[in-house]
């Protein structure tokens, strides 16, 4: 018998969003056996009453008022995974100040508002976490915080965004351009139907700030990391690549620099003989570099209902486990 009962709200039922759902009804005992916690799914928050019946649900659990959800008394845990900058920060920000934790996996939203977000989570008493924002279910923020404990993070840099490595990656092995490859990554809904996120590189910048945030101990807005997209890439750069022992890759970089650091998105030479090379279609990867620890490598799914839903479901426990002390925080 678990010990404690924690509701939950989720914002947002598409893939993500229903996926955590439909675990927290549908996994409900296994979830309490791996955790201790009765986690409760008290309500989601969609466009219609449908978005509860696609994700497995029930109508009636679904709400067309995300402040009267989050205000519901029985409401422990926010997960909001609606995307988009607003009214995602700002539901966010309200949540945290009324005291409730909050698991997001919305980059854009924590990468431009944290410190806001930070503001509100030390008025409530409550913790923001976000682990599904950066390396989807790869247990990124975590094992960062585990070793930024003893260590000054000296340079990270990641494969963050699985769009454009399926991409570069798939020209890579078919000598294929850019635009056919583009579209079969659409069609087989890596892509979305705007890719320009993803392929402009604004998806790795968002998730770079928050990383470089975490890393330095202050808010590094997007808008400082210099962003070069791979819509330019073409067959023939990849084959030049190639012809010089290596392929290329998006890269997110942060380097200590002896007065900051340089940020950076942007399509890079992999040598072969370096690990990235070999991180396939959308798959994630990230180096951490430590002074005492050297470099440390994770590599896994960046993306998906059931890697991302796993960092949030974690999320969840260790909020309701820990409180507010498991909150992301800048340097202190
Ligand atoms: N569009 C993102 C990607 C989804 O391709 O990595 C996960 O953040």
């Amino acid at each position: 018998m678990a010990e404690q009962r924690i509701g939950v709200a989720v914002l947002g039922l598409g893939n993500i969003g229903g996926a955590v759902a439909r675990a927290l009804v549908h996994d409900a005992s296994a979830l309490e056996r791996q955790s201790g916690l009765t986690l409760e799914l008290v309500g989601g928050f969609a466009r219609g009453p449908e978005y509860g019946e696609r994700a497995g649900i029930g109508r009636e659990r679904v709400s067309s008022d995300a402040e009267a959800l989050i205000d519901d008394p029985q409401v422990d845990v926010v997960v909001e995974v609606l995307g988009g900058e607003q009214p995602a920060a700002a539901l966010i920000s309200r949540a945290l100040a009324a005291g409730k934790h909050v698991v997001t996996a919305n980059k854009e939203a924590v990468s431009k508002h944290l410190p806001a977000m930070l503001a509100a989570a030390r008025d409530g008493n409550s913790a923001l976490m976000c682990e599904a924002s950066v390396g989807g279910g790869i247990p990124l923020l975590v094992s960062l915080r585990q070793i930024m404990a003893t260590n000054r993070i000296e340079r990270l840099r990641g494969i963050v965004n699985g769009t454009t490595n399926f991409i570069l990656s798939k020209m890579d092995a078919e000598g294929a351009d850019y635009a056919p490859t583009l579209a079969e990554a659409q069609a087989l809904g890596y892509a979305e139907p705007d890719p320009t996120a993803d392929v402009e590189g604004f998806d790795a910048s968002y998730k770079l700030a928050i990383l470089a945030s975490l890393a330095l101990g202050r808010h590094v807005h997007p808008q400082e990391i210099s962003r070069t997209g791979i819509s330019g890439v073409t067959a023939l750069d990849i084959a030049d690549a190639r012809a010089r022992g290596g392929t290329i890759r998006l890269i997110a970089g942060m380097q200590r620099t002896d007065d900051g650091a340089t940020l950076s998105v942007a399509p890079t030479f992999i040598p072969n003989d370096d690990l990235f090379s070999r991180v396939m279609s959308n798959f994630n990867a990230i180096e951490i570099v430590g002074d005492r620890v050297g470099p440390v490598l994770l590599h896994g799914q960046g993306a998906g209902p059931s890697p991302t839903s796993s960092a949030i479901l974690s999320d969840i426990i260790e909020a309701a486990r820990a409180g507010s002390a498991a909150s992301l925080r800048l340097g202190e």
